[in-house]
């Protein structure tokens, strides 16, 4: 989220921002803001985004990024709560 909202902050010149936390088991984050957007074939090797992708994946989630130049970026998180490695570890 931090990533997120920092991006929007430096790039987005957005009007709004949704931020929608949900479920329990699953956790789900949807950040959402109606500013310029970006190309995804400019997407490149910075930090920030991968870095968000990087992380989900190691906690067994998924990442899903939504943009168009003009139409917001769209950014859907999920990970599961407890991590397949903590399961296991309390299963001892
Ligand atoms: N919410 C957004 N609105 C508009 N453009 C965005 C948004 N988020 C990211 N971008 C564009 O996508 C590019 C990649 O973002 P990313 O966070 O991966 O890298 P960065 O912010 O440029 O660098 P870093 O995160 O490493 O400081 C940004 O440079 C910017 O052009
Ligand atoms: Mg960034």
């Amino acid at each position: 989220m931090q990533e997120a909202l920092t991006n929007i902050s430096k790039y987005a010149r957005a009007e709004n921002v949704s931020i929608t936390l949900s479920g329990n088991e699953i956790i789900s984050l949807l950040i959402v803001d109606d500013g310029i957007g970006f190309s995804m074939n400019a997407m490149t090797r910075n930090m920030g985004l991968n870095g968000i992708r990087d992380r989900v994946t190691f906690l067994q989630g998924e990442f899903e990024l939504a943009s168009k130049p003009g139409r917001g970026v769209s950014i859907h998180i999920e990970f599961p709560r407890v991590s397949y490695f903590r399961r296991r570890s309390s299963d001892y």
